[in-house]
């Protein structure tokens, strides 16, 4: 079947990362049509938008994407660098990958951070006698990606009719002693339409996948509304997955338990901030952001990309430094989302092997600090490990 991906290689290693991950893509046999896609900071400069509507069309018509990383800089910045004739024209920066999910509603995230064997990242834990033990860790964190406190929903000095608004709540009394100018305020609002969304993604991908548990990571005995939406729906959905058991974890202490026991969690969902934290501390233990994946998934477009940034202080580097690895298993996250399993696990073996033989690593694996020095202390380069995993398919 004729397919076609829309690559958006960004900025900085973003560049660098894609590329690996269209090589591997090709030695393991999957030929669609490719079709670059202008996004990130240089757009930002010359057009005053970082994602141009011509990208958005493309993302539209083909409704798959493989992203690599963009630039986000402060305002301050942002103005500053935005060339002489657009500025004081109006432009006002956005991350576009943001613009992405707002845009296509791509509100199901995915971050998968499972373990490889023999990865020297990987978590360990002491034993009652002393010793070491690595427990395997295997879970999905289902983020909700468009609502909540990172909707973008706030002010400070907020108009008078929102302030008048939540002056109505009890609760409010607080600061009615204060000016409205002193006040910032930042909402956190859920759809029940979103958070079954949300919910029935990742009960099916339990089923799907064979985990045996999901977790709902809130705070639904402190966020009683917005938490305890979460809670609800989940109880409602589970019913239609009798198989798999939900069970509740408070954001807090769950970040205490997954060094504890990671090895018991399974499926976990949380909305869009506490999904963003519970995803980075899990990617911590199975190799950080060289290895973390991610998946943005709408009705009609599906964007992957490594949860890593543009990382500018290696984008220099030649040659590159960084590990390609978050992108190729994005990319195989991919091939997964189109039905495309085989070549997907043939590439999450071939990684897997590359990764346990341990005779190609980026300065990440080999726990040194990364710069122009890390591939003459022994490093491998990039290209290095992306070549290895191809000679493995
Ligand atoms: P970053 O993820 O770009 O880099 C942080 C550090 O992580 C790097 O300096 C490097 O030590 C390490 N790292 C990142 N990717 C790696 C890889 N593939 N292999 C080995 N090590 C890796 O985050 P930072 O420095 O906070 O942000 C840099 C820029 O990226 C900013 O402009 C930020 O806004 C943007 N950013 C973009 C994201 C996206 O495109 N989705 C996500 C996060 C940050
Ligand atoms: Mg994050």
């Amino acid at each position: 079947m004729a397919r076609t991906v829309v690559t958006m290689p960004g900025d900085g290693i973003g560049k660098v990362v894609l590329e690996e991950a269209l090589r591997v893509l090709e030695a393991v046999g999957f030929d669609p049509d490719y079709v670059h896609a202008d996004i990130g900071w240089e757009y930002w400069i010359n057009e005053g938008n970082p994602l141009p509507q011509r990208t958005i069309d493309l993302l539209r018509e083909h409704g798959l994407g493989l992203f690599g990383a963009i630039t986000s800089k402060p305002k301050w910045d942002a103005d500053a660098e935005l060339s002489p004739e657009l500025k004081d024209k109006g432009f006002v920066y956005f991350s576009p990958i943001v613009g992405l999910r707002q845009v296509f509603n791509l509100d199901v995230c995915i971050r998968p951070c499972i373990s490889f064997a023999g990865n020297p990242l990987n978590f360990i834990r002491r034993t009652a006698d002393g010793g070491f033990e690595e427990p395997p860790v295997n879970v999905a964190v289902f983020r909700q990606n468009t609502e909540g406190l990172y909707a973008g929903l706030e002010w400070t000095d907020p108009p008078q009719n929102v302030y008048d608004a939540l002056a109505t709540h009890p609760k409010f009394k607080n600061w009615s002693q204060y000016e409205k100018s002193e006040l910032a305020i930042s909402t956190r609002v859920f759809s029940r339409t979103a958070t079954r969304r949300i919910m029935k993604a990742a009960f099916q991908y339990a089923e799907k996948h064979g985990y045996k548990s999901v977790t709902v990571c809130e705070k639904a005995n402190v966020l009683r509304e917005t938490s305890g939406m979460m809670e609800m729906v989940a109880q409602e959905v589970q019913k239609e997955h009798p198989s798999i058991q939900h069970w509740s974890a408070n954001i807090d202490a769950m970040m205490m338990w997954l060094t504890k026991n990671p090895e018991d969690y399974g499926v976990v969902v949380a909305g869009n901030m506490f999904g963003d934290i519970v995803s980075d501390a899990f990617a911590g233990l199975v190799g950080g952001l060289g290895f973390a994946c991610s998946a943005n998934i709408g009705d009609e477009v599906a964007v992957f990309e490594p949860t890593h940034g543009s990382a500018p202080k290696y984008e220099e580097l030649d040659p590159p430094i960084v590990n390609p690895i978050a992108m190729i298993l994005s990319a195989v996250m991919m091939l997964d989302h189109i039905g495309e399993m085989e070549m997907a696990q043939r590439i999450r073996k071939a990684v897997a092997a590359v990764v346990a033989e341990g005779n190609v690593r980026t300065y990440d694996m080999m726990k040194m600090p990364g710069g122009p020095n890390a591939i003459e202390q022994g490093a491998a380069t990039t290209f290095q490990v992306t070549d290895a995993i191809i000679a493995k398919l």
